[in-house]
Order: C-alpha cells, then sequence, then structure tokens
C-alpha cells in the first residue's frame, strides 16, 4: 500500500535548528541537568535527589562472594550501597544484560556489581572508590581470535544467518579473475557528547524517568515488565539528547540501576550519570568484524560470483550480531552468490548498535574488495561499479524503489574531477607526499518501523498542536517533524505548528535508529493530519483532536528501498613517516526528498567525518588477559578531530520517493558513514600502492 504523498511547500526548505539556540546557550535541560533537577524537587517534596554511582566487576567472569559496604557507608555523604543482596527485585530478569544487581553472576569486566547512593555526585564518586567487592574469578575468554564460532540466530542477525543462490565454488573455479583476501574492522565503541544518564523518581507507584535515550517508549516497554509496572506507570522523558550514534538506541544496565535505586528511594529523585570510562563496557559497541571475500570475476569485470564471509564475536549473556554480510546481498550483480554470518561468544560486554551496524564494516570490506578487484583486471573503479549495476535486487529478485547509485557516482565523478586520475597508483609525488583518489559506494535500507501514532490538536487561529512520542538526539528531528506537520495541515511551520516530542506521555514512536525517525514518525504525522482533516474539516474548532496510527507502510515485500551514495576522497600519505591526510572528501547522495538542506547537510557530514575517523584512527583495544578495554577514554580511543578533517562537500540528487514515505523521503542517519573508510583506504591505495585491508589504516602500515 502506498500512502497519499503530501504537497511539499515546507519540506525542502533550510532550516535551522529551532532548539540550536536553546542548547547553544546552555539552557536545554539534559536529563542529569539543572533544571530537571529543580522540577524532580518540587514533584517530590521530599530532599534533593540522591547521586548515584556505580560500583563494576573486575574480574571478567566469575562470582562476587561478597561486597563490603562498611568504609562507604562510615563516610557522612553515602546513604547507601546497593549490590545483588539488597537491590530491589526485578519481576524479570531474563535479560542478562539488563537485570542488573539480581544475581552475584559476573559475565563481563566492568559489570555493574554495586551502586552508591550519596548526597552529592562527589561524595558517591568517592564513596564508590571506598567500596570492597570481594570476587571469585573464573577462567575466561576474551578474544576472538582462535575462539569456536557457531551460526547465530537469523533475528540476532536481522534477516537470513545465510544466503546462498547458484554454486559459488564452481562459478569461482570457472572465473577468468578471481580476488580472495581478509578485510577486518576492529572493536570500536560510539562515545556520544553526553553520556548515558537518567534522572529517576519512583513515587505512588509511578516512576518518572528523564533518559537519556533514542527511544523513550522503547525504554518504557523494556523496563516496564522488567520492573512489574504497567508501562504507562513508567513516565520517561527525553527532551533533549546529546548524541547516542546508535549507543542509546536500545536501554542498557545502568538505566535499570537507576530505575532499581529510585524504587529502594522511593520519594527521592535518583541521579546517574554514566562515566566516560563506564561507558566502554557498559553501552555497547561495534564487535570487531572479519570479512572473508572471494569474487570471480570476467575479464571485463563483471561478477560472477561473489561470497562475503563474516566472523564477528558476541558476549555470552546476550546474543547481538554485527550483521556486516547483509549489504552483498543487493549491493552488486552476479548470479552466483554466497553470504554467512559466524560468531563467537566471549566472557565480554554486550555489543550493540554503533552508527550504520552491519553496513559500516560490511560496506568497508565489500567496498575495499571491490577495489582490489579493479586492481585485479585493470578496470577503472568508478566503471567497474557501474558495470556491475544490478537489474534488481539480487537478493529477492524485487524491483528497486529508487536505485540512482550509477547517478551518484556519475555526478561525483564529474564534480571530484576522477576523469584527470592517473590509473597506475603510487604516480603523484607531491614533495614528501603521495597523493591519490579513491572511491567507495554507499548503500542503507530504507528502514520504515511500524506503530507510529501521532495526536493532531487544533489550538484556533490556524494553529495545531502536533504531538508524537519521538526523540530529537541532535540530528534535527524536532526541526524537520514540524515541517512535515505544517505541510501535512497545509499551514505555515512558524505560525501553524506547536509540536511536542520526548516523552511517552505522547503518541507511540519507534527508536531514532536505523535512519527511520523522520520517515516513521512523519508518516505517522502525515496520516494523522489527513484524518484530522477528514474529521473536522479546514476550520476546526479550538479543542477538538484526532489520534491516529500510521497504517500505510512502504511495499517492502514487492520493492527493495535503499538509499544509495558514492564517496570520493583524496589521500595524501606521507613517504618517510606514513602519516595519512585526506585533504578532501565528497559524498553524492540519493536519500528521496531531503526535508531540511541544513540539518540533512550536518548529518552526512558527521557520517564522512565519523567514516574517516574509523578509517584512520579508531580502534578499541582490548586486553585478552583481563577481558577489560584498555583504551576507555578519548585521550586513548582517537577519533578524528578538527585538524584531520579537511574539505568536506555533499551532494545530493533532487528525488522523490513516494514509494518510501508519503513525504517522500528516505533516512539519512547513517549513510554519511557506509562506504566513506573504503574511499580513504583505496585513495591510499592509489597514492601508495600499498594495501590496507585492516583498519584503522595508521601510518606504520604505509612504512
Ligand atoms: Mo542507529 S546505530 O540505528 O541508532
Amino acid at each position: 500500500m502506498t500512502a497519499n504523498p503530501v504537497r511539499a511547500v515546507s519540506m525542502g526548505i533550510a532550516r535551522e535548528r529551532v532548539d540550536g539556540r536553546e542548547k547553544v546557550t546552555g539552557r536545554a535541560v539534559y536529563a542529569v541537568e539543572n533544571d530537571a533537577e529543580a522540577a524532580v524537587e518540587a514533584a517530590a517534596g521530599a530532599g534533593r535527589p540522591l547521586h548515584g554511582w556505580l560500583v563494576t566487576s573486575t574480574s571478567a567472569r566469575g562470582r562476587v562472594l561478597r561486597v563490603d559496604a562498611s568504609e562507604a557507608l562510615d563516610h557522612p555523604g553515602v546513604v547507601a550501597v546497593l549490590d545483588h543482596t539488597n537491590a530491589p527485585r526485578l519481576a524479570d530478569a531474563e535479560d542478562r544484560e539488563l537485570a542488573v544487581l539480581q544475581d552475584d553472576r559476573i559475565g563481563f569486566r566492568g559489570q555493574i556489581v554495586a551502586m552508591v547512593l550519596a548526597e552529592t555526585p562527589e561524595s558517591a564518586r568517592e564513596g564508590a572508590r571506598l567500596v570492597r567487592v570481594h570476587e571469585q574469578a573464573e577462567p575466561f575468554s576474551a578474544t576472538l581470535e582462535g575462539a569456536e564460532t557457531y551460526r547465530p540466530d537469523p533475528s540476532s542477525v536481522g534477516s537470513a544467518t545465510d544466503t546462498e543462490q547458484g554454486d559459488v565454488e564452481a562459478a569461482l573455479a570457472a572465473a577468468p579473475v578471481s580476488i580472495e583476501h581478509t578485510y577486518t574492522t576492529p572493536h570500536e565503541h560510539n562515545n556520544a557528547m553526553e553520556p548515558h544518564a537518567a534522572t529517576a523518581l519512583w513515587r505512588d507507584g509511578t516512576l518518572t524517568m528523564w533518559d537519556s535515550t533514542q527511544g523513550v517508549h522503547s525504554v518504557a516497554s523494556t523496563l516496564a515488565p522488567m520492573l512489574g509496572l504497567e508501562k504507562d506507570r513508567l513516565r520517561v522523558l527525553a527532551p533533549y539528547v546529546g548524541g547516542g550514534f546508535g549507543s542509546k538506541g536500545l536501554p542498557h544496565g545502568p538505566e535499570v540501576a537507576v530505575a532499581l535505586a529510585a524504587r529502594w528511594a522511593e520519594g527521592r529523585a535518583v541521579k546517574l550519570a554514566v562515566t566516560r570510562q563506564q561507558m566502554f563496557p557498559l553501552t555497547g559497541y561495534r564487535t570487531q568484524t572479519v570479512s572473508a571475500i572471494r569474487i570471480g570475476a570476467e575479464p571485463d569485470g563483471r561478477i560472477l560470483a561473489l561470497e562475503h564471509a563474516v566472523t564477528v564475536q558476541t558476549s555470552v549473556i546476550k546474543e547481538f550480531v554485527e550483521h556486516a554480510a547483509v549489504p552483498a546481498r543487493m549491493m552488486y550483480a552476479g548470479p552466483h552468490r554466497r553470504t554467512s554470518h559466524r560468531v563467537a561468544s566471549l566472557d565480554v560486554p554486550v555489543p550493540s548498535w554503533m552508527r550504520a551496524p552491519g553496513e559500516m564494516p560490511g560496506m568497508y570490506a565489500l567496498e575495499v574488495a571491490l577495489d582490489d578487484l579493479a586492481v585485479a583486471t585493470g578496470v577503472d573503479p568508478v566503471q567497474l561499479r557501474v558495470r556491475n549495476e544490478p537489474e534488481v535486487d539480487p537478493d529477492s529478485g524485487n524491483p528497486f524503489s529508487n536505485r540512482r547509485l550509477v547517478d551518484c557516482l556519475h555526478r561525483g565523478a564529474e564534480r571530484f574531477g576522477w576523469a584527470d586520475r592517473p590509473a597506475e597508483p603510487r604516480a603523484t609525488l607531491d614533495g614528501d607526499w603521495w597523493v591519490g583518489t579513491g572511491v567507495a559506494s554507499a548503500t542503507y535500507p530504507a528502514n520504515f518501523f511500524p506503530g507510529n501514532a501521532a495526536r493532531i490538536a487544533a489550538l484556533g487561529g490556524g494553529r495545531y498542536r502536533v504531538s508524537i512520542g519521538a526523540v530529537d538526539i541532535g540530528t534535527g528531528a524536532r526541526t524537520v517533524l514540524q515541517q512535515i506537520a505544517a505541510d501535512a495541515l497545509g499551514v505555515g511551520v512558524e505560525e501553524g505548528i506547536d509540536l511536542e516530542i520526548g516523552d511517552t506521555r505522547l503518541p507511540f514512536a519507534t527508536v531514532a535508529g536505523g535512519s527511520s525517525g523522520t520517515g516513521s514518525w512523519g508518516t505517522a504525522i502525515t496520516q494523522a493530519a489527513q484524518q484530522f482533516r477528514a474529521d473536522h474539516g479546514e476550520d476546526p474548532d479550538p479543542g477538538v483532536h484526532t489520534t491516529s496510527t500510521a497504517e500505510s507502510y512502504p511495499d517492502t515485500e514487492h520493492l527493495a528501498m535503499h538509499s544509495f551514495g558514492a564517496v570520493f576522497a583524496e589521500a595524501r600519505v606521507h613517504r618517510w613517516t606514513g602519516e595519512v591526510r585526506v585533504p578532501r572528501m565528497l559524498g553524492v547522495y540519493s536519500v528521496g526528498r531531503v526535508i531540511n538542506p541544513t540539518t540533512a547537510r550536518s548529518q552526512f557530514l558527521g557520517g564522512l567525518v565519523m567514516g574517516l575517523s574509523a578509517a584512520l584512527f579508531e580502534e578499541s583495544v582490548r586486553d585478552a588477559r583481563f577481558g577489560h578495554v584498555v583504551t576507555q577514554d578519548l585521550a586513548t580511543y582517537h577519533v578524528a578531530s578538527h585538524a584531520d578533517i579537511g574539505d568536506l562537500q555533499v551532494e545530493w540528487l533532487d528525488d522523490v520517493d513516494e514509494r518510501a514515505t508519503p513525504m517522500g523521503s528516505r533516512g539519512i542517519g547513517e549513510i554519511g558513514i557506509v562506504g566513506t573508510s573504503a574511499a580513504v583506504v583505496n585513495a591510499a591505495y592509489h597514492a601508495t600502492g600499498i594495501r590496507v585491508r585492516d583498519l584503522p589504516a595508521t601510518a606504520d602500515a604505509f612504512l
């Protein structure tokens, strides 16, 4: 079923963030901040909030024998120390990541084993230092190297674990040209500017949480049954969120800890901000990925056979699979194809979403492999991709709703000056710098999450209140949803729309994740507006309202819906030190209609920066002897800084995809990181003739 399209008047207009001024002047209230504190105090009437501090395990596997809180409790500021013996019980402790302080088992190093509650953050921190945790350590495994792997459940992959078409082995054996290499991406951590944090107040049988999350309703749906509450007894608010990058897409242990503490402290609010160091084990990460790729091709580059076999790790306490082999299923033509995922279960923290989970490492591997194939066949890398453009989705056989990869490649090549590129690598030396250029394709599925609802209420005088429990994690959703609502109701943005988001008291909304938010929430708003106009006409009385759940979904049964892009990079590699600089990058995208060019551009730029950062710097180091991440701060976990970023350009094709959403848009939050690391590595190869297949591409690789 296709949704009714709407007329774009406000959509397409570049608007600055409506909350930009509040944010840069410090008036925007985050989960554990100022005004929230006053609000909590006023609501509670029971003293100032308590401050929590987490105490974490030092063993990677074992048991908590005893938590000695006596010294901590002697501290004048400390009110309580909760551990597995005295913390409130959960009604459901099935999920071992979320069932914190429920039993003595330790499943990874850095797991929550106690929580100190104190009058100030300082005394909470000091109290945590005074807690003595006696642990019985057991043998454990914390490294993917040599670990036994298994075939995971398709539900963890998000689609089939393995796929196979044709006869890959026979086609590879017969192929005139073939390549076979292993490509790896490291263990990586997403570190939002605002750490995971929450203020929680349990009063009159209701828990209220101001949470830094990508989905207020998903936190409530997950935690309410665990806490033995009806969902409407758990109110979650997230008016402002300082970034998430996937790490706040699913609730994690600290949110349960603060909820339990609030239960214990009933009537008095509890605040918890996870420290930067504690984010590394407690709030998810991208696992290391190993991609074994084999491609057989004709001499002109046309792919005959393609295999992408992925090995990743997960955690013994909860299965999560980085679905890196999925994009190879739909990206290029070729009759014989095989993809697979295998997983090792380790005694380590629980992996989770990090911007473009699956697509980012998977497309890194595939797009460097395409560059290897370009070298093996002597075909230009842009031409090679064009030559392997499929007629229909090779995986499902369905037509694409709007596949314009070739247009992105051609437009990018023209703007980047690709025609002037020397065919051979190591052809340009500028002073002490080898100079080269590279390209990679990008793709991301047009995810649409069902069940979203919106409420439209007339305020009189042509003004409407539009309410939906969505979250703006810094992407500009608040700004963009107003534009969508304005067009859906046929009014101006400023004078016509009063938007409410970020609260479970508002109609159900799915997570700000999978680049699905604007499309899914916007569809609900558009359909609610259409229903409202059908119910109440053009000039409604103030007070009348309609709440409506989105009923039309894109036809993913019969159409393949993905966004596409082409990323071009120039790399300069120092001939004596191996230092890599990236003076310019260009991304050209086809993403359906761009609703707000200002906020969209920022999403693409942020994606390019994050992809560059992954290409050259990012790597978490886990010490397999102890099971912890050594690089647990932003001094040792390097991310790109301003000085690392050169000239970044992004543009998008003039598109409207009304089969994806009634707005004609697809998601844009994640595609910018996809392919970018490959473009950088491919450019460094072109500069030096040295092929890096393992990220990050640090200086030593080029010496
Ligand atoms: Mo995004 S990693 O799906 O929040």
